[in-house]
């Protein structure tokens, strides 16, 4: 059976499936659904550093399992404001400092939610102070993004400040071209590229550049083979993905490799039946969730990659996940197309 070709819609929680192959959609809704509701654990405290990502990562994976209302709309806007600084930053958590990652998973949720118009009601030029944020935070020098106003640059910001601000319609505020120039001083001999000029390849870095050069309409700038050889190195016999090589598999992976070669056109490069078996493997299927490899402990953002990996490869019943903004296709489609 084509795991790619799939049973056919509602497939996914056929329970004529083999084991393996099966994907524990209630579960992990439970799953990701429970993750507000454990206030009285240490976990909860110790991540609340992440928690506007997490609930981005939650709200998308519930997103591509086809539950969009499986989180409370307005207490999620409500918890998304909360974060918001007047300087149009947003921190992880109320009473956090502002930083470039949260301020992105808050706009991607805004989208996600089709809440910008809420935003403007709540928050008067709240689009501009956000885009005036994010834009205050590219180094003029050099092109890139720092993460926050005492932070070093790294091209997760660049990239991160191009998602928001294309999806917020504000790309005018800073200088693409210049970003653009720094993301080539980034790319290596091997085809890939790192954190910074002459740091070595790494995928999730890689996912970051040719995503942000996506963004800036400069695909043409990548050597599609080059580094579509080295991303489908990252594949193990174990059907896993690492992240560069002499590493192990990871579930992250399964996104960050994945759709890097989805956006050059070489996601045909690597085994999709192997990598689908892996990642289902990385499920719980009691609890919900996913782990970064198989047998260990699972948590959101292991879960959202793993999801999005297996909608990258086209896994029946879930929904379609743009690879350059890890949203659902058709949410970026409604958010980008409004600004047309
Ligand atoms: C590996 O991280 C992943 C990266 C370096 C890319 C991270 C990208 C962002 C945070 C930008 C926002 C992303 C999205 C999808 C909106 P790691 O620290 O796990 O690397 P390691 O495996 O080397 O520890
Ligand atoms: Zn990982």
């Amino acid at each position: 059976m084509s795991l790619v070709s799939g049973p056919g819609r509602g497939g996914i929680t056929d329970d004529r499936l083999p084991h393996e192959l099966r994907l524990f959609v209630d579960k992990h809704v439970c799953y990701i659904q429970s993750l507000d509701t454990r206030k009285d654990e240490l976990e909860y405290w110790l991540t609340e550093h992440l928690r506007l990502s997490g609930l981005y990562w939650g709200l998308t994976a519930l997103h591509l399992l086809g539950r969009p209302d499986g989180l409370p709309r307005n207490e999620v806007l409500d918890f998304v404001m909360s974060c918001m600084h007047d300087n149009g930053g947003f921190g992880a958590a109320p009473g956090h400092d502002a930083h470039m990652l949260y301020t992105i998973s808050a706009v991607q949720i805004l989208a996600t939610l089709d809440a910008f118009g809420e935003l403007e009601e709540r928050v008067g030029g709240g689009r501009q102070k956000i885009g005036q944020y994010i834009a205050s935070l590219q180094d003029t020098t050099t092109g890139t993004f720092a993460g926050d106003e005492w932070g070093e640059t790294d091209t997760r910001f660049l990239y991160g400040a191009l998602n928001a601000l294309s999806l917020l319609g504000l790309l005018d505020l800073v200088n693409i071209n210049q970003a653009v120039e720094h993301i080539q001083e980034c790319a290596n001999f091997d085809g890939g590229y790192g954190t910074s000029p002459g740091a070595e390849s790494h995928a999730g870095q890689i996912f970051t550049c040719v995503a942000a050069l996506s963004i800036a309409g400069r695909l043409d700038l990548v050597d599609r083979d080059k580094l579509g050889g080295w991303l489908s190195e990252r594949q193990l016999k174990n059907g896993g993905l690492n992240g560069r090589p002499e590493k192990k598999e990871d579930v992250c992976y399964s996104w960050w490799v994945a759709s890097s070669l989805a956006m050059i056109g070489r996601l045909h490069w690597i085994d999709a039946e192997k990598l689908t078996k892996f990642i289902l493997n990385c499920q719980d299927p009691e609890l919900g969730g996913f782990a970064d490899r198989p047998g260990n402990m699972v948590d959101v953002f292991h879960t959202v990659f793993g999801i999005a990996g297996l909608s990258l490869v086209k896994y029946a019943g879930l929904v379609e996940v743009d690879p350059v903004y890890c949203m659902p296709l058709a949410v970026t489609k409604r958010a980008l197309g409004k600004l047309k």
